[in-house]
């Protein structure tokens, strides 16, 4: 498996996609990435996904406002792979055996329409099946089947809450 794994969000549109776009960066945390690239302005949006963090453990960070082509470019000069997400790419099971080979790992995923240079640009176009869904459902799917480990047993450390699981109710430790 990838030993880091970024995500990069385009397309976010402050307005319309604020609610979508934070579920991308918290759904990457929950399975195991390292941070999010986002290449829009929306400093609120990366501060409330700062706060997550904060209230329940780990070191995810987002990064505002990035420039996606400068990026992609910089990750691959550093020997990163990428992997653009797109109901039109070959199909994810197919493309899960190579992805797990590579050390540095950027997810790519759209909002509005992806430019055609990120499907030149990437070294795999994956579909998480060949119809259309979310880029939440597709983030959690992909970073599931390439994980050697069970991501939903990690532990975030240094947060302030931490829930212990329960048959019934909601019990939360608060550590501060
Ligand atoms: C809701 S879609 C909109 C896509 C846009 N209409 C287009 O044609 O590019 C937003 C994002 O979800 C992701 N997505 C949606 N369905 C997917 C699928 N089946 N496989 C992989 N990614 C998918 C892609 O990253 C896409 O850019």
């Amino acid at each position: 498996m990838p030993k880091e794994i970024v995500i990069l969000r385009l397309g976010h549109r402050p307005q319309r996609d604020k609610r979508i776009t934070t579920h991308v960066g918290l759904t990457a945390r929950a399975f195991g990435a390292k941070g999010m690239l986002l290449a829009s302005e929306d400093q609120k949006l990366a501060d409330n996904i700062a706060d997550v963090s904060t209230r329940w453990g780990g070191n995810f960070y987002v990064e505002n406002n990035v420039s996606w082509k400068a990026e992609i470019n910089k990750w691959k000069d550093a020997g990163g792979k990428v992997c653009h997400l797109s109901m039109y790419g070959i199909n994810l099971p197919d493309a899960v055996p190579e992805i797990k080979e590579c050390e540095k790992l950027m997810v790519v995923v759209g909002a509005e329409k992806v430019p055609f240079e990120i499907y030149e640009m990437a070294d795999w176009n994956v579909a998480v099946g060949n119809q259309p869904h979310s880029e939440v459902a597709a983030v959690a799917v992909t970073l599931d089947r390439i994980a050697e480990t069970d991501h939903l047993r990690d532990e975030f450390e240094g947060g302030e809450l931490t829930i212990v699981p329960e048959k019934c109710g909601k019990k939360v430790i608060d550590n501060r």
